[in-house]
């Protein structure tokens, strides 16, 4: 939007100062250009951005350049794609990658996790016919909502006191979600989107100073582990296989190729009988030979079964049952 379009809305000299400020300058990328982004966003991510994102290109990375005192994409272009500055293209992807999530995002597959899978692993642990073990990998985690809820959906159906031992991995690309994910603070505003047990059970309501927060309970926290991974790259992960990966709403950024490189790094980290879950856009239909679908937006990988592969509370939290 031209600042003067912004400024037209507001009264006062100073708020149009301020509007031009917060405007982009008239940052222009040529089509030789934007290919050059483009591949450089691919080799780096496996991301594909469509000819039709040019202003999401500029949009995104407008606030870098601005920091880096850096006026045209063309210079900066110069500088990201030099061999060693691989800070500064993990910061591009930082401004790049779409980061929107939920708790609970999705809640048909929670449900179906609930009475489906849990419930037939405490069975069959009951009988002995598997370990009270289980590893998940949420791939692409953004900023710890589908992780934390998947922890706290086995913590609630698979106790630690009742001798379970589940642990998740989380992985992202972006490195500034990733530092808020570990944090696990967001804004109370968004308690809504969990279920008042889950809510009242393993989140913190902010007090004080954190007013208007909230936390993800330290037993919770404890479960998941984040760490930085691209996902277009082979990658061994000593946490593997896994009896559960979700990878939602990442596959969608992918071209036909990256989405099954990716897809079959992770049916590679998939035990026999694991289960995919991806978004509700995401289709794998008949791709993937390995995978069966079980319900929509759920896979299994086919094959025989290999085995199964502190309420120290910060003070400025208190439980969300007081609500
Ligand atoms: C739209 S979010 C989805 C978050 C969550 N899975 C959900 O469904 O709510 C997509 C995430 O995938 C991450 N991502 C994109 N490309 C990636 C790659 N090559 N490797 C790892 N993560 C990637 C992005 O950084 C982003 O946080």
């Amino acid at each position: 939007m031209p600042a003067g379009t912004a400024a037209g809305r507001d009264s006062g000299a100073s708020r149009q100062v301020d509007a031009r400020l917060e405007q982009p300058p008239q940052l222009s990328v040529s089509p030789a250009l934007f290919q050059k982004f483009q591949k450089l966003i691919y080799a780096e991510t496996g991301i594909w951005l469509g000819s039709s994102k040019t202003a999401l290109l500029c949009g995104r990375l407008f606030r870098r350049l601005r920091t880096l005192g850096i006026t045209s994409l063309q210079s900066y272009y110069q500088c990201v794609a030099q061999p060693d500055q691989h800070e500064e293209r993990a910061r591009m992807i930082d401004a790049i990658t779409t980061n929107e999530t939920r708790f609970y995002r999705e809640p048909r597959q929670f449900e179906f996790m609930v009475q489906s899978v849990l419930s037939r692993w405490r069975a069959e642990a009951e009988h002995q016919l598997r370990p009270k073990r289980v590893r998940i990998w949420s791939a692409g985690c953004s900023s710890g909502e589908e992780p934390y809820t998947v922890a706290m959906l086995l913590a609630r159906h698979l106790p630690a006191e009742e001798g379970w031992d589940a642990r998740l991995l989380a992985t992202d690309i972006s490195n500034r979600v990733l530092e808020k994910a570990r944090k696990g603070i967001y804004p109370m505003a968004r308690s809504t989107e969990l279920p008042k047990d889950l809510l009242h059970s393993f989140m913190l309501r902010g007090m004080a100073e954190r007013q208007g927060e909230m936390k993800v309970k330290v037993e919770i926290q404890q479960m998941v582990e984040f760490r930085r991974l691209n996902l277009d790259q082979e990658s061994d992960l000593c946490e593997g296989p896994f009896d559960a990966i979700f990878c939602r709403n990442v596959l969608i950024y992918f071209d036909a190729a990256s989405k099954r490189r990716v897809v079959e790094n992770l049916v590679r980290h998939l035990m026999a009988n694991g289960l995919l879950f991806v978004g509700h856009a995401e289709n794998l239909h008949s791709v993937f030979p390995q995978l069966q679908s079980v319900e929509p937006t759920i896979y299994t990988k086919v094959g025989n079964k290999e085995g199964f592969g502190e309420r120290t509370a910060s003070p400025a939290f208190e439980t969300c049952a007081r609500s």
